[in-house]
């Protein structure tokens, strides 16, 4: 049975013959903001896993950092990401992380289409701005290092996406067209 998802259109089919388009990159990189618009543009159904890992948790990222430890939250996302393989077409937007587990690539690539948002650790920090205060591990003394030795430990599996974009070169908008265009059954 294909999983109950809050998305950005409820009770939309999505197709599972069709590609997801899954954006990676940095907390900070506009997963989210450009996954939406992105998904609007395309007529496409958007999901935010964190988003829907904190439905289904009944509380924050952050709270579920706390109370039941980074492990639990990776575990729930991996979860989420093998029901990603019964549905299909959506824009999916997951956390920074999810890049750290090569099993959450490997259950959704191929058939989905990985972009890799690139965006430089002090780019994402003034992007994030007060957002910061709900990212847990960028809660830490110095969230700039802290940002500097995750993109250190997650660059290869980043640089491994199917496609990069440079999202500091190009305004909001263009970005967006951007990957819009790189969307699996576009172009
Ligand atoms: C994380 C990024 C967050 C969230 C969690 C862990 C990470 O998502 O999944 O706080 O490990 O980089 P965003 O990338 O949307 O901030």
């Amino acid at each position: 049975m294909a999983p109950i998802f809050r998305t950005s259109r409820p009770g939309s089919a999505a197709d599972p013959s069709r590609p997801h388009l899954i954006l990676v990159g940095l907390p900070g990189s506009g997963k989210t903001t450009i996954g939406q618009a992105v998904a609007e543009r395309l007529g496409r159904t958007f999901l935010d896993l964190d988003q829907e890992i904190e439905r289904r948790e009944g509380r924050s990222i952050s709270q579920i950092f706390g109370e039941k430890g980074e492990p639990y939250f990776r575990d729930k996302e991996r979860e989420l990401t093998s029901e990603l393989t019964l549905v299909g077409n959506m824009v999916v937007a997951p956390g920074g992380g999810w890049v750290g587990n090569p099993e959450n690539i490997s259950m959704v690539h191929p058939p989905s289409r990985i972009i890799y948002l690139r965006v430089t650790p002090e780019a994402a920090l003034k992007r994030l701005g007060p957002l910061r205060s709900m990212r847990p591990l960028l809660m830490r003394p110095d969230p700039l290092g802290e940002l500097k030795r995750l993109l250190d430990a997650r660059k290869a599996a980043y640089e491994s996406a199917d496609q990069v974009v440079d999202t500091e070169l190009f305004a909001l908008q263009r970005v967006i067209e951007m990957v819009a265009e790189l969307a699996p059954g576009v172009g």
